[in-house]
């Protein structure tokens, strides 16, 4: 079978479906039937998402959960999180609640300027291209008016032009490095559409710069885009109690404390660790950009270069206790939007962002940033006190039913079998087998 084809881009959705059932299944009825199921019978609706992307077939779905009780600077939010790992969404929850009755999440957003860059070949004397720089810089500005002018309005748009040689690190290789207020959008096309027409300008005005030389003159645009590293968008989230009140039935709070502090250093000078512990906080982070519609490849991306920005990856988070009052907080870049993109358009998305009372691009990095803090500080928790396979395997007891196609009345006997056994697959799957043959 040719499973190449041409001008497949073309073809209706129906001939698309057909063409990959046929090419790549051999119960091509299943694969329809699987395909279809996820179509939502409202056509308009169906029709929006067929939109987003090129060659839809059907919906992915995820769940999309919610967790209560989140004290942020004294207002109560309940988080929406879309995410498939059975246990984010409690872990959340229970952090949440945890501190809620230890005086909430403190947040404050520290920065928010965004970066792009248009990367160009000079080949010539810096001194001069500095000198055409600065008689341009102004030229810059006036030429992208039509784009940055209702951003202006609002308060926003271009902050900086700064002309930067890299030849030190790349032959004949130079930037403007331009940095950007977006206010509560993302503004990924609004950079790009700004640095697109620096680039313009810039191509121009060196044709007609007479102190160029004929070589000089032409200057080579590789490309304009702008920056997912923002480490001057960045956010802080903390939570603080005296030691004692960490104290719980089986927990002494100090010994808890010390012993999470001692975690988080782990974290900080060891990568193999800092990587998984700052999945953990991603954990939270991505579940709540992706259910307000952001880009959490922006995110994640932002994130980890952030998380290596002293030369060697370490934690995002920080702990320590000082005068027996135990603080653990984190400062991350978040480039979040909440208008433009998916905001105005995908239903849930809209629904997600009005739960939360329809916050600006401030509020939402704060939410997004606790959120992060929140599955950290519970996945912490796990690890230095129970381990975390206990709260893990419990959440995850119910995939392991569904493998096995478990009817409600085996789920219902089975998870409260499971609250007093140890959660394992293979004490599942006997449970299940002893379950059914004993019935
Ligand atoms: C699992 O998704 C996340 C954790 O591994 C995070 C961590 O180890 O800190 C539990």
């Amino acid at each position: 079978m040719n499973k190449s084809i041409s001008g497949f881009s073309k073809l209706s959705k129906s001939q698309k479906i057909d063409w990959i059932v046929n090419t790549y299944f051999s119960n091509t009825n299943n694969a329809k039937q699987v395909i279809k199921q996820y179509w939502n019978s409202d056509e308009k609706l169906q029709q929006l998402h067929d939109e987003f992307i090129e060659n839809t077939i059907t919906n992915y779905y995820l769940p999309l959960g919610v967790a209560p009780n989140f004290l942020i600077n004294n207002t109560l939010y309940t988080i929406p999180m879309a995410i498939e790992e059975s246990s984010v969404v409690a872990a959340a929850s229970k952090a949440a609640k945890f501190w809620m009755d230890r005086g909430g999440f403190k947040t404050e957003v520290i920065s928010t300027t965004k970066i792009g860059q248009v990367h160009f070949l000079f080949q010539g004397d810096f001194k001069v291209l500095h000198a055409f720089f600065e008689t341009i810089k102004d030229k810059f500005l006036t030429d992208a008016k039509s784009i940055t002018q209702n951003m202006e309005k609002r308060g926003g748009g271009i902050l900086d032009i700064e002309l930067r040689n890299k030849t030190e690190d790349l032959q004949n290789y130079y930037q403007l490095h331009v940095k950007f207020e977006t206010l509560d959008a993302m503004g990924a096309n609004f950079i790009n559409s700004c640095l697109e027409q620096f680039a313009k300008t810039l191509k121009a005005e060196a044709l007609n710069y007479e102190a160029f030389t004929e070589k000089e003159k032409h200057i080579e645009v590789v490309m304009s885009i702008l920056s997912n590293y923002v480490p001057d968008c960045v956010v802080r989230a903390e939570v603080s109690c005296k030691v004692d009140d960490l104290t719980e039935k089986n927990i002494n709070g100090k010994a808890f404390a010390e012993k999470f502090v001692q975690a988080v250093k782990i974290a900080e000078i060891e990568p193999y660790r800092a990587v998984t512990h700052n999945k953990g906080i991603m954990n939270g982070i991505d579940a709540v950009v992706l259910a307000t519609g952001n880009d959490f490849r922006a995110i994640e991306a932002g994130v980890h270069a952030y998380a290596a920005k002293n030369g060697s990856y370490s934690s995002l988070s920080h702990a320590k206790i000082e005068d027996d009052v135990f603080t653990f907080w984190m400062e991350i870049p978040l480039a979040l939007g909440t208008v433009g993109g998916l905001t105005g358009l995908h239903p849930l998305v809209k629904l997600a962002l009005e739960m939360l009372n329809n916050p600006s691009a401030k509020e939402l990095m704060q939410i997004v940033a606790v959120a992060g803090l929140a599955q950290n500080f519970a996945a912490l928790r796990s690890l230095t006190t129970t381990g975390i396979q206990q709260g893990h395997m419990k959440m995850h007891l119910m995939n392991i039913l569904n493998q096995f196609e478990a009817t409600d009345a085996e789920k219902a006997t089975l998870t409260k079998h499971f609250e007093k056994h140890t959660v394992s697959h293979s004490a599942v799957v006997s449970a299940i087998e002893n379950l059914r043959s004993n019935a």
